[in-house]
Formats: C-alpha cells, structure tokens, sequence
C-alpha cells in the first residue's frame, strides 16, 4: 500500500523516513505520512491501519492554528494545490498528505519537557542532570518540573538520538539561531499543554524540528503528533495510577514485556496492539480536532 506511488516518474526524487516519504518538488516537498511505525528507532512491520491520516491531520491542525508563535512550513494539505502527477493518487494521498516548503533542516531535536519521564529520567536517576544540567533533587519518575525544560538532542550515525546540554548547542551554532530554537520551542510547549490540560490530557514532553529558508527559520516537520510527543491522560495522572499514555507507549510497553532487544528485525505485533495503539490514536485525533474530526 505504501508504494502506491511507486509509479509515478517522481519516485527518484522521493526519500522514504522511517514514518514519512517526502517527495522534493524543488522549492517544496509533499510530506506524505504512511501507517507505518517505529519504535526505538526501529520500523516494525505491520502497519497501524490509519495511524497516517492521524498524524497528518494533527500535525496540520497544529500548524494552522500556530503560525503566530513560529511560522512554519505548511502549504496545504487539499489534494487539488497539488502538482498535477500526483492526481491520480488523490484517493491515498487525501488526509495523509500535505505540501510543505523544502527547508534546509537544522539538525537538532528540539525537545521540551515538563515532566521527567522517559531518557530524561534514565540520566537524572543516574546522575541528577538531565541534559548535564543539574535538576532539584527528590524528583520522581513523571513527576511535574519546576518549569519546562528545552533538552536539545542530535541525531549520532546509527539514527539514535544523543542528548546534548543547551551549552553543547551553542557551540554548533549561531547564538541568535539557538536562542530562538529554544524560546520558540518552549513557546509552542506552552500552546500545546495548555490547549489539552482543560482537555484532560497531560502533554508530558514533546519534540519539534525547524529548518531554513532564505535565512528565515521556520518550524517544521511534525508538530505535537503522538509521534513526537508524551500524552497522558490527566485523571490517571492525578489518581496516581501513573501514566496512561495516548501515544505510541502502548506498543513501546508490549516490547517491553516480550523483552524484545530492540534490535531489528522488528517483532511483529499483535492485532489486539495494533487495535489499541489505533483507538488512543483516535482518541488524541479527537481530542485535538474536536467536531472537526468527525466530519
Ligand atoms: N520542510 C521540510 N523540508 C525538508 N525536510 C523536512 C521538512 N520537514 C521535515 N523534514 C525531514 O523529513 C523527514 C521526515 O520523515 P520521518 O519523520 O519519517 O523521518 P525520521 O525517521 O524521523 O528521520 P530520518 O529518516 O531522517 O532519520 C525527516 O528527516 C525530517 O527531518
Ligand atoms: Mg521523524
């Protein structure tokens, strides 16, 4: 199903990501988000019927509603702006898809996190820091910080992430470029928890990308998708159940419990995970789009 657009002459231009394949136009580049997913850096083999359209409708929503914070690059996401070849595909491509300015990537994961949970508390139980900066001490496992942190990694050879210290960033780059990478990233952080806290989700932490053109930085990528982002549903939270999370933990959880080694190939998954994974996809979709989503 995935290479439906195998067809087309377009192909040689096309750059298949572990979730996207991204078609370059020149100036812009149609994003085309499949069902495919990954987890620990990994592709897994069966795909999460649907999980495309989800994404791709949250990341378009998001960059809609956003553009006063940070410009981004979304163009459109109706299949008719697009260039003539991709026509015939119009039926996949309709909700997966949307074109977006062609951006020179900075190659730095811009994550922000208002909770310590995940790599970031790997390294905290391990030394206090997160991101070698120091941290209050007493803090426990998804506990609320003090305020939002900026936890900028950077991709090593093999596609993991390593995280760096914003002083390690701003030895990479311009301080101008850094500053805003950060304060725009918090920014959107802050848009982003206090839009679904009322909604009774927790976001926990969260990932953006920015890229540049014609010396103007602009957000790109995916933008507060389950891909990229920790949700948590806000009453298990307070209850102190622990998290409940509406992203792609459920299927990171069964890995874990197979004791799977996280290297490929990947294991296949279990249709009643799939079918969960699905429904709290859903359900974040809903949550984000309101009404808009059950047109
Ligand atoms: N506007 C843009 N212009 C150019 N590249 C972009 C733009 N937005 C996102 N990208 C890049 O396109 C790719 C999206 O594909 P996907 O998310 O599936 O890849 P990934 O698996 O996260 O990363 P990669 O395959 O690069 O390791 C990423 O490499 C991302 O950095
Ligand atoms: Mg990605």
């Amino acid at each position: 199903m995935y290479e439906i657009l195998s067809e087309l002459p377009i192909v040689k231009q096309s750059r298949q990501g572990k979730v996207r394949d991204m078609y370059d136009l020149g100036e812009t580049v149609l994003m085309v988000t499949s069902d495919r997913i990954s987890a620990f850096d990994v592709v897994f083999p069966d795909p999460i019927p649907g999980k495309g359209i989800i994404l791709n409708q949250i990341a378009a929503y998001v960059f809609k509603t956003t553009s006063h914070i940070v410009p981004n690059h979304f163009i459109s996401d109706k299949t008719e702006d697009y260039p003539e070849e991709f026509q015939p595909y119009k039926d996949y491509l309709e909700g997966r898809s949307m074109l977006v300015q062609k951006l020179r990537m900075i190659p730095v994961e811009c994550i922000v996190r208002g909770y310590i949970s995940g790599s970031a508390w790997n390294e905290y139980s391990h030394s206090g820091t997160v991101g070698g900066e120091v941290m209050p001490s007493g803090l426990k496992e998804n506990q609320k910080l003090p305020q939002p942190i900026f936890t900028p990694s950077v991709k090593i050879t093999e596609g993991h992430d390593i995280n760096i210290s914003y002083q390690e960033m701003l030895n990479h780059m311009d301080k101008f470029i850094a500053e805003f990478l950060r304060d725009k990233s918090l920014a959107l952080y802050d848009y982003g928890y206090n839009f679904l806290l009322p909604k009774g989700i927790i976001l926990a932490d969260t990932k953006f990308e920015f890229g540049t053109k014609e010396g103007e930085i602009l957000l790109a990528d995916e933008a507060l998708t389950p891909d990229s982002s920790r949700f948590w549903d806000l009453e298990a939270y307070n209850s102190g159940k622990g998290p409940v999370s509406f992203d792609k933990q459920i299927v990171r959880d069964y890995l874990e419990s197979i004791g799977w080694n996280k290297k490929p190939p990947a294991p296949h998954l279990p249709e009643e995970i799939i079918d969960k994974a699905l429904a709290k996809y859903r359900q974040i979709r809903d949550i984000f789009l309101g009404e808009q989503s059950k047109q």
